[in-house]
């Protein structure tokens, strides 16, 4: 049964309706921008990878051992596709061979991120060159994801040692893991991977999303029954409160399932998260980190979960028909806050290491990244203006 949460009238409608739509011009000239800093990047990085969040606005340089490399690999591609100079092709070639040495050897990948890593890495590589090795990669890191499954709990167990009871739950950023399951299938022909994703996807989507259609950052089961246990925040403000990030992940991981499994029924679930989040915005529509924050408190925006949101509803609008309830209103959110990202959280200049989108937040709580660059922000912001340039097909 598909899970019915509450859906609330869009406050801005009317400003969302009348928003004008980004240009294909306004598009390039920010996506054009955006290429010059990842030239500048390629340089600074060489063939390491930058850390998930930069510090003091410049990102130090890591060994690929994160759960974010995938992201720069991801801009590789993008700038790739989009300029088809041979420079971004051949760094992400040896990306993907730093990927394929990363999986073989299992090298910190205990964890569920490996879509994030190897969609954006090796999906993308494969589907734009036809690398053997990348789609080596991509199908080894998807069995690699598989060995998180939780059959009596029906989900994919996010982190920790795998049956260690504290361990037992999943996170709602795992719906952007599980197009990895989705597209292993396709590209070998196999349906346990899909099978294994559409389970997550209704486990995630009966538990993580409140009845008011916020999400809880984490959801704990119970390892005796299998049942469902509590949520719990990790990255959010507290327990009750909706974490900016982890709302953007529902609003775009329910349109990448339903890319893959054409199930329109969970465009309810859609509407009903969006509008939470588009009904929570500051005046400039750029969320706070948490969505629990108003302009009187002086907290500190996400920008990356702004631009996630972004890609969630221009690739809802891919998929819903022509009539669905609030369609245009939804093209103009995206527009207008994709709108106030290039002109607000964007720098002019260009300097080695910087980051492309300011104003992020990487997790509060810890001090990591806190009103800085992310490397998944600028994947976000460039993702979404080259769907504004072009009919993309997406890496997910
Ligand atoms: N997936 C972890 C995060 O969004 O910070």
């Amino acid at each position: 049964m598909i899970r019915q949460v509450n859906i609330e009238p869009i406050d801005l409608r009317q400003d969302f309706l009348e928003t004008p739509p980004i240009t294909r011009d306004e598009a390039i000239a920010a996506f054009e921008a955006c290429v010059k800093q990842v030239e500048a990047n390629m340089d600074y990085f060489q063939d390491k990878f930058p850390w998930s969040a930069t510090k003091e606005l410049k990102y130090p340089i890591i060994e690929n051992i994160e759960w974010t490399d995938g992201f720069w690999t991801g801009m590789l591609w993008l700038c790739y596709e989009y300029t088809g100079d041979e420079k971004f092709r051949a760094l992400a070639e040896r990306n993907v061979d730093s990927f394929l040495h990363r999986v073989e050897n299992k090298i910190e990948l205990d964890h569920h991120d490996l879509g994030f890593l190897y969609s954006l890495s090796c999906v993308s590589g494969y589907q734009l060159t036809g690398s053997e090795k990348a789609k080596r990669a991509a199908i080894l890191a998807a069995d690699q994801l598989l060995t998180r499954w939780q059959e009596k709990g029906q989900f994919l167990q996010a982190w920790g040692p795998f049956n260690s009871p504290e361990h037992y739950r999943f996170i709602i950023d795992c719906m952007l893991n599980i197009p990895l399951l989705y597209r292993v299938s396709q590209i070998t022909g196999d349906p346990h991977y899909a099978e294994i994703a559409q389970k997550h996807f209704e486990t995630s989507c009966k538990y993580v999303i409140r009845d008011d259609a916020s999400a809880f950052h984490t959801f704990y089961m119970n390892p005796e029954t299998g049942g469902p246990d509590h949520g719990a925040t990790r990255q959010g403000y507290n327990d009750d409160s909706a974490w900016a990030r982890g709302q953007a992940w529902g609003i775009y991981g329910i349109p990448l399932n339903v890319r893959y499994t054409h199930q329109l029924e969970y465009a309810d679930l859609y509407r009903g998260m969006t509008n939470y989040f588009l009904n929570r915005l500051p005046e400039d529509h750029v969320c706070y980190w948490d969505l629990i924050f108003t302009d009187a408190d002086k907290q500190p925006r996400d920008s990356s979960a702004a631009a996630i949101a972004v890609c969630g509803m221009m690739e809802m609008d891919r998929q819903l028909p022509e009539d669905a309830a609030d369609k245009a209103v939804y093209r103009g959110a995206a527009a207008n806050i994709l709108r106030a990202l290039i002109k607000g959280y964007t720098s002019e200049t260009c300097e080695p290491g910087s980051p492309i989108l300011y104003h992020g937040v990487y997790s509060w709580h810890s001090g990591k990244g806190v009103d800085e660059g992310n490397i998944w922000g600028d994947y976000f912001y460039m993702e979404a203006l080259m769907r504004c340039i072009k009919d993309w097909h997406p890496y997910w």
